[in-house]
């Protein structure tokens, strides 16, 4: 085992080896080579015995595991909706691994506890969303929309005197959901563990690019929660809130809204895309996608504060803290201070800069569309936000393109689906895209659709 003497030389030598990862993020593959992932068998092996160095350990992981990582953190990597960590970001990250800080309340961490509040509150304001809102940091959009839809349901049955703490679901008021067509898997996972089966779903039909069709929304009412969508995932398009909202509140339905990434567009000068998303109940974000914090910061935002403390609340006779506590707004009791990249993130973008990064990666993914589409390529979507969903002139040319251009190691982008034949997606998140990236990207797609011609 180190001892603590060691300890300043380990860290050190930690960060040496990193930033030497850091210098080569824009020039090693961006998938690693199979031998690279092959090496990393020799992490194969039994339990230690005996603990070996803790410099060695590092070795070992730097030696074989960097090889083999994604250089997700680098400027061509174009899959899912993956941000790169701004500098600032990673950097506080550093700072809080040395604090250790559990952040779940203020007598576990007051600096976590004061700078998560006003984390909360910048992205509020930034978002457009309701000032008194609570915010919890948590772990990820999956999580923190499972924290948000439990607290939906909470409320609605307490509409009707239900008490879901006490009397739990068995017996309780019918409590229907209404999704999109185009709906988050992780939205439809976090309504299967809080007992919504999928054949109880009721779908709303979407239009070509994915939104909820305004005149086709299914029937709601005061036990209704509607789920709707700031950024769907293939297209990057928004329901239309400003139609929707009204008509669910109208029915005094629970409007809840996945922005996982899109609702990043509230703080650009495309905000009118996500027009009347304000008017929500509920809204869930992350960090780590387009606001390139790390791994893994997302926030739950709550209109109604009382109802989101109420389902998250976790207060032991150890362990009482203030309702709006960390603990006592998500599902995790102990965790990092994911709220302190982000903090840091809002802090060195400012309103400006952040809204300049947004409108770059916009502003590139429309460029990028109508290159491609120039070049003979099918541009599926309107390209309005940060996604370019693709096919080529047919299914086979398509994944022979997708799989070409990954194996060049000089880009990564992935596949998907869309109205039931196959498309890549390109999705522009990262921080470090230049527009000589994207040209890359553009002439390597070109070159990879010439030598797939027949
Ligand atoms: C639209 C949308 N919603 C939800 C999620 C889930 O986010 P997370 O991976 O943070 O759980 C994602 C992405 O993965 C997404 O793109």
């Amino acid at each position: 085992m180190s001892t603590a003497t060691d300890e300043r030389g380990l860290l050190a030598e930690a960060d040496r080896r990193a930033l030497s990862y850091f210098d080569g993020i824009a020039t090693r593959p961006v998938f690693p080579s199979q031998e690279a992932i092959a090496r990393l068998d020799a992490f194969n092996g039994p339990v230690p015995e005996q603990g070996v160095a803790a410099h060695e350990v590092l070795r070992r992981l730097d030696e074989i595991g960097s090889p083999a990582t994604v250089a997700s953190n680098g400027p061509r990597y174009f899959g899912f909706v993956i941000g790169a960590t701004l500098p600032a970001a990673a950097a506080a990250e550093r700072m809080v691994l040395a604090w250790d800080q559990c952040a779940s309340s203020f007598d576990n961490s007051p600096v976590a506890d004061k700078l998560e509040r006003i984390a909360g509150r910048w992205v509020k304001e930034l978002l457009g969303l309701p000032p008194n809102s609570a915010v919890g940091f948590g772990t990820s959009a999956t999580a923190c929309t499972l924290a948000c839809l439990s607290a939906a349901r909470r409320a609605l049955l307490a509409r009707k005197g239900w008490n879901f703490d006490e009397d739990g679901l068995a017996g309780a008021p019918l409590v229907r959901v209404v999704i999109s067509a185009t709906c988050h898997i992780t939205v439809k996972k976090a309504l299967r563990i809080l007992g919504f089966g999928t054949k109880q779903l009721i779908v709303a039909p979407t239009d070509p690019q994915g939104r909820v069709d305004p005149r086709q929304l299914p029937e709601l009412d005061d036990m209704c929660i509607l789920c709707l969508q700031a950024g769907e995932v293939n297209t990057g398009e928004f329901d239309p809130f400003a139609e929707l909202i009204p008509q669910a509140k109208a029915a005094d339905a629970w409007v809840h809204i996945d922005g996982a990434f899109g609702l990043w567009a509230r703080a650009s000068s495309s905000a009118h895309l996500a027009a009347g998303v304000e008017l929500a109940d509920s809204w869930t974000t992350d960090g780590h996608k387009w606001l390139n914090t790390p791994y893994d910061g997302a926030m739950a935002i709550c209109r109604d504060a009382t109802a989101l403390a109420g389902a998250m609340n976790s207060d032991a006779v150890y362990a009482t803290a203030s309702r709006d506590a960390q603990k006592n707004l998500n599902l995790e009791f102990s965790r990092r201070a994911r709220g302190i990249p982000i903090w840091a993130a809002l802090s060195t973008l400012g309103r400006d800069g952040l809204r300049e990064m947004i409108d770059r990666h916009i502003r590139q993914a429309g460029h990028l569309a109508a290159r491609l589409r120039e070049a003979g390529f099918q541009v599926l979507n309107r390209a309005v936000l940060n996604q370019v969903l693709v096919r080529a002139d047919s299914d086979e040319q398509t994944l022979a393109i997708r799989l070409a251009a990954q194996n060049s190691g000089q880009v990564w982008f992935g596949p998907t689906v869309w109205q039931d034949r196959p498309a890549f997606r390109l999705s522009i998140s990262s921080w470090r895209t230049t527009d000589a990236d994207i040209e890359r990207l553009i002439e390597l797609l070109i070159e990879l659709k010439r030598q797939t011609t027949r």
